[in-house]
């Protein structure tokens, strides 16, 4: 099952989901953000008032229920049917979500509903995250490992949010970035790591359509 994967994983604010989401338009996969489930249930850990207790927080993500429904435009998370996808990019839920994630419970959560989306789709899929290609699909056909530099991950995220770039606003957030960079990298569950063959694409100076060139190339006519 694994080699109809394409895992994409990197620090925050690498362009993993926006790289992911390009790749498997163009090579008709479904695309698959992993982040997005952590980050749905931990907004619903939030508006629940839990504690960060793994058994917990899944129960409360299945009796929801939380998950990414998949709609004509991909997969979109939900909590409770509702769409929560400009909900879980507020600073409280990205704040909370790598504490919940850290959770042992929740990894085992998120993970079987990743395999489940993967095993519903009839030529595979781009996961996007943090884990994917050293834990959740060991066998991935293709690992990409990306990353940029602080400051420029940081430029990019308020684009993307649409804030003001100015040097001081640029700065918090680089701070608030390389905090959770740091949380993700040293837990004990599934560190952000790069997989011992992963390829490593650095796109500080890359265009979008050259990181998006670049993984296709490496897909080569794996998917064909
Ligand atoms: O968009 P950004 O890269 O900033 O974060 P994200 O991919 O939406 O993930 C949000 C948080 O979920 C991360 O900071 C990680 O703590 C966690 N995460 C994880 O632990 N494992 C994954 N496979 C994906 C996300």
């Amino acid at each position: 099952m694994s080699s109809r994967v394409i895992a994409i994983d990197g620090p925050a604010g690498s362009g993993k989901s926006t790289t992911a989401r390009a790749v498997a338009e163009k090579l008709g996969l479904s695309h698959v953000d992993s982040g997005a489930l952590y980050r749905a249930a931990a907004l619903a850990a939030l508006d629940a008032g839990l504690d960060l207790d793994g058994p917990k927080i899944v129960e409360n993500a299945r009796s929801l229920p939380v998950c990414l429904r998949l709609t004509s435009e991909g997969y979109r998370p939900e909590v409770a049917g509702i769409d929560v996808s400009l909900e879980i990019r507020t600073d409280r839920v990205t704040a909370h979500s790598s504490p919940v994630s850290a959770l042992p419970e929740v990894r085992g959560w998120v993970n079987e509903a990743l395999r489940a989306a993967v095993a519903s789709h009839p030529r595979g899929a781009v996961l996007d995250g943090r884990d994917i290609g050293s834990v959740v699909f060991p066998d991935a056909a293709i690992k990409v490992y990306l990353t940029a530099n602080e400051t420029e991950r940081a430029r990019r995220r308020l684009r993307q949010l649409g804030r003001e770039l100015d040097e001081a606003s640029v700065q918090e957030l680089q701070a608030t970035m390389a905090g959770r960079d740091t949380a993700d990298s040293t837990r004990s569950v599934a560190p952000l790591a790069v997989a011992e063959d992963a390829v490593v694409i650095d796109t500080t100076d890359l265009t979008f359509e050259d990181q998006v060139a670049r993984v296709l190339e490496l897909a080569g006519n794996v998917f064909d």
